[in-house]
């Protein structure tokens, strides 16, 4: 996709990575952008300003003042000025600035003072990129709704071998492509997202539930409102800090109140993507009272719990689009494909409980995606975002609309 027009403010830190950003600049000007560029004072160890000066054909900037005349380099009309606020590399300590909020440079200030989308791709050695400490910030980054470019495995500088090393430029190229052409593919559509966990009371104090944490399901309500779409998302208790002003964001606890809800929306929306994990049985009395343990076994009688997608997809008008998750243990893709149809799916996203990395509470996934019309799609193990994004260009390629 051609970049005319786009501008990007491109940050870099000091990594080893820097060198790649002498590319990553060439591309993004060959692709029509305008790229202003922003240093950090560690980054003059790795690449001269000079190099990105000339392949950016603007003054590369790192300081608050201009040397020579004194003039102030405004940071917030840096951050107006861009379309999107790229960190290429990013290391673990400006990393650690742009999680905390604290600003000691030019680059933390355009950072808190951008009001265009953020993108970031890391890179640091294995153990860093491993450690509690990035990975927090990393999620912190990804909670302020930015766009995290994860690292690659690979040989590292240090001569090990892991994860960490920066997103090849051509990669970053196609994220920054996505991102542009991604902005409004989804505009006038109405898609409804079930996501997170039910909770099912037993008594006033305990309830039955599973380990989903909505991380799948909140980044593809975040990807279609990058698209354009209106969103509304019917979630059960999740701990992700979300930015729910984006959204139409209804919050239930059981399955009975998430299908209440859904049901309600549901003849209004074009596309539904079910990425709720709904538990399948709820007690069948909830106790009045807290439950003592004055016996030594005790039984729970449950009942089964209303089935949210199938139920709607009885009700699935000719051009609305059903999008389903299956977790399977075994026999995954007959599974899923069994659940594509019983349930009336147009496309369902199996998840794989196998690869290391993938499934509940963690920010990547590995899935296969199963079509009515046959389409079978393989992913690799990436981010949750990069996955959305996967997902969404499937939706976009069913032929309902047209
Ligand atoms: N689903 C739903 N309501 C339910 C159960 C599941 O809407 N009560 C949806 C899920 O959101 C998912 C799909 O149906 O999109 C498949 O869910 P899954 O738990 O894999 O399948 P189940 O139908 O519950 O079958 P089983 O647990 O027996 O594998």
């Amino acid at each position: 996709m051609n970049l005319t027009g786009k501008k990007i403010l491109l940050g870099v830190t000091g990594s080893i990575a820097a060198y790649k950003a002498a590319h990553l600049t060439r591309l993004l000007i060959k692709s029509g952008a305008e790229v202003q560029i922003i240093m950090s004072a560690s980054a003059f160890d790795f690449i001269t300003p000079l190099t990105l000066a000339t392949l950016s054909k603007r003054p590369v900037l790192s300081q608050f003042k201009k040397d020579e005349t004194g003039e102030w380099n405004n940071h917030v009309e840096l951050g107006l000025w861009a379309d999107l606020f790229l960190v290429a590399p990013l290391s673990a300590n400006t990393l650690a600035k742009f999680a905390m909020g604290s600003c000691d440079n030019l680059l933390s200030a355009v950072y808190l003072s951008a009001r265009c989308p953020v993108m970031v791709a890391p890179a640091m050695d294995l153990d860093m990129y491993q450690h509690p400490a990035v990975q927090s910030n990393l999620n912190r980054l990804e909670g302020f709704g930015h766009e995290v470019l994860h690292a690659e495995s690979g040989e590292l500088a240090s001569g090990l071998s892991g994860q960490g090393r920066m997103m090849e430029p051509e990669h970053i190229l196609g994220h920054v492509q996505s991102f542009f052409k991604g902005n409004d593919d989804f505009k006038g559509k109405k898609v409804l997202i079930t996501m997170g966990p039910t909770l099912e009371a037993l008594d006033p104090v305990r309830f039955i539930s599973n380990h989903s944490s909505g991380k799948m399901g909140m980044a593809i309500a975040e990807e279609f409102s990058k698209r354009g779409a209106e969103v509304f998302v019917v979630s059960g208790p999740i701990a992700l800090k979300v930015s729910k002003e984006k959204f139409h964001w209804y919050s239930v606890t059981s399955a009975d109140e998430m299908y209440e809800v859904a049901a309600v929306l549901h003849p209004k929306v074009d596309i539904c993507v079910f990425a709720a994990a709904v538990a399948d049985y709820a007690p069948a009395q909830i106790a009045p009272e807290k439950i003592k343990k004055d016996s030594e076994l005790i039984s729970i009688s449950l009942r089964k719990n209303v089935d949210i997608a199938f139920e709607l997809g009885k009700m699935k008008r000719g051009n609305q689009i059903h999008v389903g998750f299956a977790l399977e243990t075994e026999n995954e893709a007959a599974n899923a494909k069994a659940k594509l149809k019983k349930k009336n799916f147009d496309l369902i996203v199996l998840n794989s409980t196998k690869v290391e990395g993938a499934g509940f509470k963690v920010d990547t996934n590995q899935v296969e995606l199963f079509g009515a019309d046959g389409r079978s799609v393989h992913s690799e193990l990436a981010s949750k975002t990069t996955i959305a994004s996967l997902i969404l260009d499937q939706i976009k390629t069913i032929p309902v609309w047209v």
